[in-house]
């Protein structure tokens, strides 16, 4: 049975080969002095920040800059932002890259007109913000973070090795998104797989969670089969237009808050994936895949109906002959074979994990509790032992 929700998405998508044509009616909205943010290159390489000055140009803008914004952004990265932003007197901020400049922006955008201290009010505190929000408008170059359609803005504090993620609410979400399937042919294929595995392990992370009857658990079924089947064409041909885009379609889909209405979410994945990171620096899909298969081969009893659903409703498995667990077990390895063949991180080590590590990732791992079994810190060390 669903619960009460209310449910709101006020950000715009142009999505298509077209939607940059968009941009110039979209900036008409917002100030003149707009903050461009991007990454560590990619977007000049390819072409795409050229087109985007000559759009800020014909517009009239007077246009800042923060370059350098990297995977996994930091805290010190955040403040030379707000910095730029204030000196500039920034009123929209143009993100034009994936999920970490979008993420930066969001952050940036809540921080600039705020006396806080950013880490302390919205990562340590996780209040609200309660001054002027500067606009954010996105670019998107990569599939798979949904950061261009929800308000989540995940910060990495180096010094105290903890990376959190605070969703803000609506006003912090982008304007508008600018969805362009062609910028991300030119994704490294490690990135593109890294993308892939977020997308489809945000759709686990909201659909393992209660045991009811839901729309958004069929919502979810959908998004996943879609994503297999276009991962697929996607390793074998990254040019595919038609793969790559129902890939970006799916991402946006997969994290914009509707598949989590009326369920209780879980969540346990990014946790441990994120504290992995802020260990290691790893590119965020691949920490997520290297602990997946143990983690939910050790909730798989507690959630037994749900893993036999996702086996047989997403993986085909035949349940002739077989106890639920065997049904629920092949399903799991039908994802395994999945994720090994389109060439995902399967192991922490290989991300730079060492022994001497692994009880302070625990440390630094969040605990929810909308999934299937609340874990333990014992169990945490043991999950990820097993993901070594
Ligand atoms: O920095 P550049 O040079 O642009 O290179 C980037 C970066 O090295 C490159 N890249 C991006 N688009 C490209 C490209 N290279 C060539 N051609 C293109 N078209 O790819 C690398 C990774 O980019 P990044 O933005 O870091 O990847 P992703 O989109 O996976 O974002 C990861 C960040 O998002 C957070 C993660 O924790 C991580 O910090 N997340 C945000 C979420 C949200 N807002 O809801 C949820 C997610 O679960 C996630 O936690
Ligand atoms: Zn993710």
């Amino acid at each position: 049975m669903l619960g009460n929700f209310s449910y709101h998405n006020p950000t715009k998508l142009y999505f298509g080969k077209d939607s940059l044509s968009y941009l110039k009616d979209e900036l008409k909205n917002y100030g003149e002095n707009v903050l461009l943010i991007y990454g560590g290159g990619s977007v000049k390489k390819s072409g795409l920040y050229d087109k985007i000055t000559a759009v800020l140009k014909e517009s009239g803008k007077n246009v800042a800059e923060v370059s350098g914004v990297m995977p996994n952004p930091t805290l010190e990265k955040l403040y030379e932002g707000i910095n730029i932003a204030r000196e500039n007197n920034s009123e929209f901020i143009l993100a034009v890259g994936g999920g970490s400049v979008c993420d930066y922006a969001k952050a940036v955008s809540v921080s600039v007109h705020c006396d806080d201290d950013p880490w302390q009010k919205y990562y340590i505190r996780f209040e609200e913000p309660d001054c002027k929000i500067v606009p954010v408008g996105c670019v998107l170059t990569m599939a798979g973070t949904g950061s261009e359609m929800n308000g989540g803005a995940v910060i990495t504090n180096q010094e105290t090795k903890l990376k959190i993620g605070h969703v803000f609410g609506d006003e912090v979400m982008p304007k508008f998104s600018i969805l362009n399937p062609e910028y991300t042919m030119t994704l490294p294929e490690y990135q593109m797989i890294a993308g892939i595995y977020d997308i489809m392990n945000h759709i686990c992370e909201q659909y393992f969670s209660g045991e009811d009857d839901n729309t958004s658990d069929y919502i979810s079924e959908a998004l996943m089969k879609s994503l297999i089947h276009s991962s697929r064409i996607a390793v074998e041909n990254p040019q595919d237009y038609e793969a790559r885009s129902n890939i970006m379609w799916t991402a946006t889909w997969a994290l914009n808050t509707l598949v989590a209405m009326g369920k209780s979410t879980d969540w346990m994945v990014h946790m441990l994936g994120q504290s992995v990171g802020a260990y290691t620096n790893a590119t965020h899909g691949m920490t997520l895949s290297a602990v997946s298969l143990p983690y939910y081969r050790f909730i798989m009893p507690y959630g037994l109906k749900k893993f036999v659903r996702f086996a047989e409703e997403v993986w085909n498995v035949n349940p002739d002959g077989k106890t639920d667990e065997q049904i629920a077990e092949a399903g799991l390895s039908a994802m395994e074979n999945w994720m090994k063949e389109i060439g995902l991180v399967m192991k922490i080590s290989e991300l730079g994990v060492t022994e001497e590590m692994i009880e302070s990732i625990a440390d630094g791992t969040f605990i929810m509790d909308g999934g299937y079994k609340i874990l333990n810190h014992n169990e945490i060390v043991q999950i990820l032992k097993e993901s070594m």
